[in-house]
């Protein structure tokens, strides 16, 4: 084995070098890989030039995929690419750019918002796997924040205060924040908001985070102008440049990251002439970050 790990930024983000997706892994490549996710939260690989067999292949590895279902409006018969797969593009099922008003993309603008993947789903995302098939010439990057370094330097009285609070969390909140409410009472049935802690401690390393997101609506028994009120200065706290490495993909990257340890979100491109297209792969997180209740 030969997996080479670099790191790019103080807190978060490191470059991998010496693993080829498209060949099975060894058992001690998967475990270099972990220790590096459990480091750095965040991990590119370059020059990985995969189909989407290789990348669901590689990603179980790491556990079990979360099937990209109940987080979108896209139509089952209008989906691009195999459950496995969410699609993270600008097109349709015919590879034919999204017209600029397409409620598809307005919806997909959420991805511009600071978040968490499925922080929405009661058992919230472990890893995410996006790889670059197709990137635009220019724009969108996408930024990473460290939610352990952003923890840590809160103060004293900052932690004891949220050491036990539970947020609800919802794709209607992320959504609304965008002005997009129009939903359908089905749609708004998959979106009902689930509980998350707000802080959370990493299984492995022991170390805790901010479990932060967009789609975080109020936080239980508090009233929510003030539970918004602190959500906010929270994530402007926890997105202050230091924290903060944009990534700026080449094609055929493939980037790793750690839901549970990081926020990120995606920058814009000239969206209604090129096309950008990536495809994630999710891991299913281990448990719930706390006992669900009706909402
Ligand atoms: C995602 C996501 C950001 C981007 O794939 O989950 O938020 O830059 N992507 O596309
Ligand atoms: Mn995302």
């Amino acid at each position: 084995m030969s997996v080479r790990i670099r790191p790019l930024h103080p807190h978060l983000f490191a470059e991998v070098e010496g693993i080829d997706m498209r060949r099975p892994l060894a058992p001690d490549e998967v475990a270099a890989i972990e220790a590096g996710m459990d480091r750095h939260a965040v991990l590119v690989f370059h020059g990985q030039d995969i189909t989407d067999e290789q990348q669901v292949a590689f990603s179980t590895n790491f556990g079990e995929i979360e099937l990209a279902l109940g987080g979108n409006i896209t139509k089952d018969a209008d989906r691009r690419l195999d459950v496995k797969l969410a699609d993270i593009s600008n097109l349709d099922r015919d590879n034919r750019l999204f017209a600029r008003d397409d409620r598809r993309r307005m919806f997909n603008l959420g991805n511009r918002l600071w978040h968490s993947d499925s922080s929405f789903r009661a058992v919230p995302a472990k890893y995410s796997l996006l790889s670059a098939r197709r990137i635009p010439q220019s724009g969108g990057n996408t930024e990473f924040a460290d939610m352990r370094a952003a923890y840590d330097a809160l103060d004293d009285a900052t932690r004891a205060e949220i050491e036990d609070l539970v947020c609800e969390h919802s794709l209607l909140y992320s959504r609304a924040q965008l002005g997009f409410t129009e939903l359908s009472e089905e749609e708004q049935r998959t979106f009902a908001p689930v509980r998350q802690r707000l802080v959370r401690t990493h299984p492995v390393t022991g170390r805790k985070s901010l479990f932060l997101s967009s789609h975080i609506g109020t936080i239980v028994g508090w009233p929510m102008p003030e539970a918004r009120c602190l959500i906010r200065d929270l994530i402007e706290h926890a997105t202050q440049r230091e924290f903060v490495h944009a990534h700026v993909w080449r094609q055929y990257d493939l980037v790793m990251w750690d839901n549970r340890q990081t926020m990120h979100r995606a920058r814009p491109y000239d969206e209604t002439r090129e096309a950008r297209d990536m495809r994630r792969t999710t891991i299913a997180g281990e448990a719930p970050t706390v006992a669900q209740q009706a909402a």
